[in-house]
């Protein structure tokens, strides 16, 4: 049986957004409302796999400062192992800033996250003892392309997962994407990093080929409020969209990562693991952050009945 552990290496992240109270006024200052919230998508996934019950060990870099505290703060309370972690002295925590509108759509973003490149070939090397102890592996494109290849090289007889971050971190990823068992880009970025622009179905089996044909044993694509596509070698579908009103869209993708990486140590096949992670994916939704706090198995179980989430083979 696949032993119920993890190791999740990449970024973790303190997000600042400000919501004005009025229209925006360039050049000055306005009153509004300043949200402070964690991210990093490496972190995400590791919380959302520390509720689900999974012993979870979290590789990041992080600053000696107040939102590195806050961070190591929190992530002692979820039960998040941070022993592999770096806590630096000179660089700062990873921030994004983000300023929206008055309307609520994003005016401009700002990420400081140098402090990541740490997590570099000499770290890894350095940890090698650690991360040959985990079978269970889960990367995410903030990490550098250097790193990425190494990880994925040096521990190729892991089960790896990746996911895949924004369509611009793609490029880190695309000559050595067969590396992984399991990826999970949203249509954006599996776009990006196919080359295959998706209008319909027969798109997305194009980019199954193309990921299959590369050495990906399981892809799984998410479509945002269109559901999304899983495939591998003997099957492939969709899971149907869920009607919600989401607090939040953000994270919810992450969460649906760390409901595959559930599944997988559950031993689900491709249909019900894509199942699982939208329902692990609605439970962030409904909450509006990254990870449902209520999270648990019973629970992701509960909204799959509720909101009657299901598989489609194609
Ligand atoms: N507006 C929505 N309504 C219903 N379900 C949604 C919505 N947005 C996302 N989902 C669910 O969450 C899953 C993952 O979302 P999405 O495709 O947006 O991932 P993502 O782009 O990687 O998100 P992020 O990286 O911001 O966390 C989708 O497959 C879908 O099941
Ligand atoms: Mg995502």
């Amino acid at each position: 049986m696949t032993e119920k552990k993890a190791l999740v290496i990449g970024a973790s992240i303190i997000d600042l957004t400000g919501s004005p109270d009025e229209e925006l006024i360039y050049g000055d200052s306005c009153n509004g409302k300043i949200h402070v919230s964690h991210g990093g998508v490496g972190r995400n996934i590791a919380e959302n796999l520390c509720r689900l019950g999974i012993s979870t060990d979290l590789m990041t870099a992080l600053g000696n400062d107040l939102f590195g505290k806050k961070i190591q703060f929190d992530c002692s309370n979820i039960g998040i192992n941070l022993r592999s972690s770096i806590i630096d002295d000179n660089l700062a925590t990873s921030v994004y800033l983000l300023v929206n509108n008055h309307f609520g759509d994003i005016e401009f973003g700002i990420s400081d996250t140098e402090v990541i490149r740490l997590i570099d070939k000499n770290y890894i090397e350095h940890n090698s003892k650690l991360i040959s102890s985990f079978n269970t592996i889960i990367l995410d494109t903030n990490l550098s392309k250097e790193t990425l290849n190494f990880i994925s090289e040096t521990y190729a007889d892991k089960t790896m997962f990746l996911d895949l971050v924004t369509r611009q971190k793609t490029h880190k990823v695309k000559d050595i994407i067969g590396r992984f068992y399991a990826i999970k880009p949203n249509i954006g970025e599996a776009e990006e990093l196919t080359g295959i622009k998706f209008e319909q179905q027969e798109d997305l089996l194009r980019m199954r080929d193309y990921f299959l044909k590369a050495g990906t044993k399981k892809i799984y694509i998410s479509i945002g409020k269109n559901g999304s596509f899983y495939a591998d070698s003997e099957e492939c579908g969709f899971v149907n969209a869920v009607s919600v009103i989401p607090k939040s869209t953000s994270g919810a993708g992450d969460s649906y990562t760390a409901g595959l990486v559930f599944a997988y140590l559950n031993q689900q096949s491709s249909a019900e693991s894509a199942i699982f992670a939208t329902g692990a994916a609605i439970a962030s939704l409904l909450h509006g952050s990254a990870a449902n706090p209520k999270l648990s198995e019973n629970f992701i179980k509960e909204i799959i009945t509720k909101y009657n989430i299901c598989s489609q083979n194609i």
